[in-house]
């Protein structure tokens, strides 16, 4: 140890591991920069890292995962309460005493030959009331360096930690080193389990070294474990970004949105708003990219805090014009993971540029040219980038106190259905909208994408118990709390004939999001649809955007034939989770499809640019 540990449980869990694991040696993270640096110039020389050019990317570095080992993994990921109805129809569940079994004979030996590496972390700023610590032990060393960019990592953390409580993360990659046996470049098992125990508090991971599956103070600790905490103490964890918007007259508001993996977070959350919008005085400060800690605050608003320290974010689809803040995010001190390599040792991956780079290395170590047939950057290909390399990070971003907020977005992918963007009638409506959230499915889990499926809240992998108990503490939160955000749905991502996004998106989203905003401070009109609040073509601003109201009404269109079916598809959940679903939600889906049945004329006269009721 190099630094004093006085923690006896934590000592005694490490013994306890160590005993298990059977590693070759234990250290301690101290969070350095030293350390850090040496841990990477140990990446290089076991070939899991390229470090690289150092010109064009300072103090970054690239890895290439197994092929088999890209994103999280589903259906190996499982919520191990004390009763399999806890867990919920949507949780993988095995009995909590079983499981322990099988992973015991898991983690037997499975250090052999490796470092394990003692992690201690904060999710949340140092110290700060709200914040928890989580000890994560791992064999991997790119965990390690990777933690210390996702999270505040190191000995001060034990320091500020003293007798106290701290979440247990035991991580292995499960891929012993046998004496005289050579080390892969990525080590993982083909057997993977991902498991929580909510009631214990304790993460257990093994056979992937990927983001999702390894780093375990994000989606394990700060939602999984965290979810169920804010169940039973009142408050909540999502999978939310936070920004802050200031309009001109130097009034700030912040905005929640929670959009499903590789949905739009990151990219909402470092939004520049289109100059025309900008030239009047509004500006967007992030927060947070991923995940938000919301609780009630002593004024009767709620306050969200991000936990995470960096950004793991979407390399593909990034570039100066989509996104130039993730772009400065990680132009340096950054690790890039499944990504493509230039001849000069910079970094490349699909839609960074128009122009196809004529040659490169693939994130498979292949030599690509354009028009090979494969894509060079993995589609879930990531970079991990600290939080405080974001040219638009909020000045508030590590306020203990959290910001409060005013409006929760909820947005999926849907190429049809689902208008641009609507404002719920009220809580309990808006805690419907986000239950039904529907969206297609993308390469940040594995298994099939473009196909939609219901992703409650854009919680669904990521929720730590019954998904129905779940909505019943988000009605609950808003009868509580004097004060809730106001609720909206936005969807990006409605496709043309041809199969082209309609909407330009990204920073054009500021058109939507300075009406939410307005909204909000009770400035801007809407009119009424059967699915909630929306803005007419002339409630918006269109200034520096070529937007005719016949693509405006495409873009917002609510067919009644179409929404039936949705509605069905909402029932499709309920039945799923039926033991324990609000009573509420079923009258509310009725007054949806009561509404839906109002005459056209009704529509036409209040709404005259809602098609679909013409028929
Ligand atoms: P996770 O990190 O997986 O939770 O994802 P995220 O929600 O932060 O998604 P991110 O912002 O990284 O975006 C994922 C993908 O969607 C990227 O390829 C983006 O380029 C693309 N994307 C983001 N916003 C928009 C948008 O407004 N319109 C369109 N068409 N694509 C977008
Ligand atoms: C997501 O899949 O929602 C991510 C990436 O943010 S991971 O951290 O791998 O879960
Ligand atoms: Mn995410």
């Amino acid at each position: 140890m190099s630094y004093e540990v006085k923690n006896e449980q934590l000592r005694k869990w490490v013994e306890e591991v160590a005993a298990l694991c059977q590693p070759a040696s234990i250290y301690w993270c101290d969070g350095s920069q030293e350390e850090y640096d040496r841990l990477c110039t140990q990446l290089v020389e076991s070939g899991t890292f390229r470090k690289l050019n150092q010109e064009k990317r300072p103090n970054s570095y690239l890895a290439w995962s197994d092929p088999s080992d890209v994103a999280r993994v589903e259906d190996r990921t499982f919520i191990c309460s004390l009763t399999k109805q806890d867990a919920g129809p949507t949780n993988n569940w095995v009995q909590p005493k079983e499981m322990k079994k099988t992973l015991t004979g898991l983690f037997k030996g499975c250090m052999r030959g490796r470092t394990m590496y003692v992690i201690p972390f904060s999710m949340g700023p140092l110290g700060s009331p709200i914040a928890k610590i989580g000890v994560e032990i791992s064999d991997s060393p790119y965990v390690a360096v990777n933690m210390k960019i996702m999270t505040r990592m190191g000995k001060k953390v034990v320091d500020v930690l003293g007798d106290g409580e701290f979440v247990p993360c035991l991580h292995s990659v499960g891929a012993p080193l046998e004496p005289g046996q050579k080390d892969v470049p990525w080590p993982c098992n083909k057997e993977k389990y991902i498991v929580h125990f909510p009631e214990e508090r304790a993460i257990w991971s093994f056979g992937s070294g990927y983001g999702g599956n390894a780093l375990l103070g994000k989606k394990c600790l700060a939602l999984r474990i965290a979810s169920k905490q804010g169940k039973d103490e009142g408050w909540l964890a999502e999978h939310m970004l936070i920004l802050g918007v200031e309009s001109p007259t130097g009034e700030k508001t912040y905005v929640g949105g929670a959009f499903p993996s590789a949905c739009g977070k990151t990219n909402f959350a470092m939004l520049i708003p289109p100059k025309p919008i900008q030239d009047k005085g509004w500006k967007v400060t992030t927060l947070g990219d991923d995940i938000a800690w919301i609780k009630p605050g002593p004024d009767g608003q709620v306050y969200a805090i991000n936990p995470e320290y960096g950004y793991f974010g979407v390399a593909p689809g990034t570039n100066t014009k989509t996104n130039p803040n993730a772009m400065a995010s990680c132009s340096k001190n950054t690790i890039f993971t499944n990504v493509a390599l230039t001849p000069d040792g910079d970094v490349w991956w699909e839609g960074m540029s128009d122009e196809l780079p004529a040659k490169l290395t693939d994130w498979q170590g292949q030599e690509w040219t354009p028009g090979c047939g494969r894509n060079a950057a993995h589609p879930n290909s990531r970079f991990t980038a600290p939080a405080s390399q974001c040219p638009s990070i909020d000045p508030d971003w590590e306020n203990p106190k959290g910001v409060p907020m005013s409006a929760f977005i909820f947005g999926g992918r849907r190429k049809d259905t689902v208008p641009l963007v609507y404002q719920a009638f009220n809580w309990n409506f808006g805690v419907y909208l986000a239950a039904t959230l529907g969206s297609e499915t993308t390469a940040a889990a594995v298994g099939a994408t473009g196909n939609v499926r219901r992703d409650p809240f854009a919680m669904l992998p990521f929720c730590g118990y019954h998904m129905a108990d779940y909505f019943g503490h988000w009605l609950q939160f808003g009868r509580s709390v004097p004060k809730p955000p106001r609720i909206f749905s936005v969807n990006w991502f409605r496709k043309d004939a041809n199969g082209k996004f309609i909407w330009p998106g990204y920073g054009d989203n500021m058109r939507v999001l300075k009406w939410i905003v307005e909204r909000v401070q009770g400035k801007a009109a809407a009119v009424e649809s059967p699915l909630g609040w929306m803005p007419r073509y002339e409630d918006m601003d269109w200034e520096g955007l070529d937007m005719t109201r016949e693509k405006f009404n495409e873009l917002t269109s609510v067919d009644r034939d179409v929404w039936q079916n949705e509605l069905i598809a909402h029932d499709e959940l309920f039945v799923k989770i039926y033991d324990r679903l609000p009573k509420e939600f079923l009258h509310m889906r009725e007054l949806i499809t009561s509404s839906l049945w109002r005459s056209p004329e009704h529509w036409e006269q209040i709404n005259p640019f809602v098609e679909g009721y013409n028929d």
